[in-house]
């Protein structure tokens, strides 16, 4: 876990606890030499402190929705100054030179971006060949029905639902790729954990979550880690 406090987290969360989920996706994945990491979509950057508190020695902070400045500003409050660079970027368009890092980690945000062919490739040219692509994102049980959406409609539209697949729906659009090799797409075992603090949370995305639950949406989700490697 980090060294951040447990209100600092609450107080910054965007979905499931993604201290929790940074660290049960990157243990025993994340080699302990990876220098420079990209945290691809960071929000408010808690999974980009855990990173620099564990691993790496430069993260880049990317998110497209959170202005950079911001972040930059909370990173350097909490005492990362120079060893996490918060960057505004869009994951389809990663401003690093080809192969220029050890790493890249992407926690509750692949899923807004990644769900067409060849975003995959694109994201995997900036780490070097034989790197790790850690990935979680939360999933469902069983490919979508009428039946799920009677429950998650409590709180969501299936518009926003089509955000959310399978285990195999990840595991067959990836194994398309001749980019990255899957060495893993399991469900993690923290997913009570880390959506009961966010269910928690005293904030309106928090709070509107709550209905979809109430209705039994934890028996149809869970959280996916998915691990891949560069090969090519
Ligand atoms: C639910 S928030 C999760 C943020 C953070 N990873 C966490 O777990 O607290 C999803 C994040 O994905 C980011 N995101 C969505 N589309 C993106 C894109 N095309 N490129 C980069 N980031 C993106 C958003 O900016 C947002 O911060």
């Amino acid at each position: 876990m980090t060294t951040l406090t447990r209100e600092f987290i609450l107080s910054n969360l965007m979905g499931p606890n993604a201290a929790i989920l940074v660290s049960d996706l990157c243990e025993g994945w994340l080699p302990e030499r990876s220098r420079r990491v990209c945290d691809l979509g960071c929000g408010n950057g808690l999974t980009s402190m855990w990173l620099g508190d564990h691993v790496a020695r430069t993260v880049f902070a990317v998110d497209l929705w959170n202005e950079a400045e911001e972040n930059q500003a909370r990173f350097d409050s909490h005492g990362y100054a120079g060893r996490i660079e918060a960057v505004h970027a869009d994951a389809l368009a990663l401003p690093f030179e080809p192969s220029s890092l050890d790493a890249l980690v992407s926690v509750d945000s692949y899923n807004f971006f990644g769900r067409e062919e060849g975003v995959i490739d694109r994201v995997a040219a900036s780490v070097r060949p034989g790197s790790p692509i850690l990935i979680s994102v939360p999933g469902l049980v069983r490919p979508l029905d009428d039946d799920m959406m009677k429950v998650f409609s409590a709180s969501w539209t299936r518009e926003q639902m089509d955000y959310i697949w399978t285990r195999d729906q990840w595991a067959e659009l990836l194994g398309r790729s001749s980019s990255v090799r899957i060495d893993d797409i399991s469900e993690q075992g923290c997913f009570e954990e880390a959506w009961s603090d966010w269910l928690s949370c005293d904030n309106e995305y928090a709070r509107g979550d709550r209905a979809a639950f109430a209705a039994g949406a934890g028996e149809l989700m869970n959280l996916l880690a998915i691990r891949l490697t560069r090969i090519a």
